[in-house]
């Protein structure tokens, strides 16, 4: 199993559904003030966000990097792929990437993946995402905690150090001869300095707002025009 996949296998005991709720609101809300007909998102996770555009009469397209992600979308009726975004087909009027997508990415990836999402959008087209700032990595992601159900144990033990915050998921799952299986993954993320942002060829960073989705000032939404 991959990193990505068992963040997938694990979501729904991390507690995040009105984290998760609060951020789609926002997107939402600012998508508003453009004409969007096509929507893509990148790390799209179970596509929920999508199925918030498509009631609104928006056209989407998904990807993300777990097959479990996507095969849940695919379920559900959604225009999802497993593949890297870089290789989508079309044009679109906006770009998302909601939720940390970005953070999962190594400073030369992004910047690679940005100038590729810049190439993807209409002109006028927007980009919109996410990034956890310093204080969101050191005080408000860093630590341990764990849940349950049922039928599963999960404990998850995060550490930010040198500006990368390693997660430790670690899932145990019940199987019907009452056993359990183990399964451990860590997933690594990246803080990024906002100048990062301010120079990219292909998109221009006209807005940025920092906001408290857990704590204060945890969060940045950028917003990016196509140059
Ligand atoms: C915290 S989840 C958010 C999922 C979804 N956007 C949401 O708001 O529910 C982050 C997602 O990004 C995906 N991901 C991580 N790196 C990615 C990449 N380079 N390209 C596409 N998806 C990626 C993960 O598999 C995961 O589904």
């Amino acid at each position: 199993m991959t990193n990505l996949d068992l963040y997938a296998k694990a979501e729904h005991l991390l507690g995040i559904e009105e984290a998760t709720e609060a951020l789609y609101d926002l997107y939402r809300s600012e998508l508003d003030d453009y004409d969007v007909k096509t929507l893509l998102d990148v790390g799209c996770g179970r596509g929920g966000f999508m199925q918030r555009m498509i009631s609104d009469g928006v056209t989407c397209k998904g990807v993300d990097l777990s097959a479990l992600m996507i095969s849940e979308c695919r379920l559900k009726g959604l225009d999802a792929e497993c593949i890297n975004a870089k290789d989508v087909d079309g044009k679109y009027d906006a770009i998302v990437s909601i939720f940390d997508v970005l953070n999962f990415m190594q400073k030369e990836e992004l910047i690679e993946f940005l100038e590729a999402m810049a190439e993807k959008l209409n002109d006028d087209g927007i980009f919109i995402a996410d990034i956890n700032t310093l204080y969101g990595f050191s005080d408000v992601a860093e630590g341990t905690m764990s849940n349950d159900s049922e039928n599963e144990f999960l404990s998850v033990d995060a550490l930010f150090e040198n500006n990368e915050l390693h997660t430790k998921f670690t899932l145990f799952e019940k199987t019907e001869n009452e056993c359990f299986t183990k399964y451990q993954e860590t997933i690594v993320q990246y803080f990024h300095k906002i100048n990062i942002f301010q120079k990219l060829s292909g998109l221009k960073l006209v807005d940025k707002q920092t906001f408290s989705l857990y704590d204060t000032e945890d969060k940045t939404l950028l917003i990016f025009k196509k140059r």
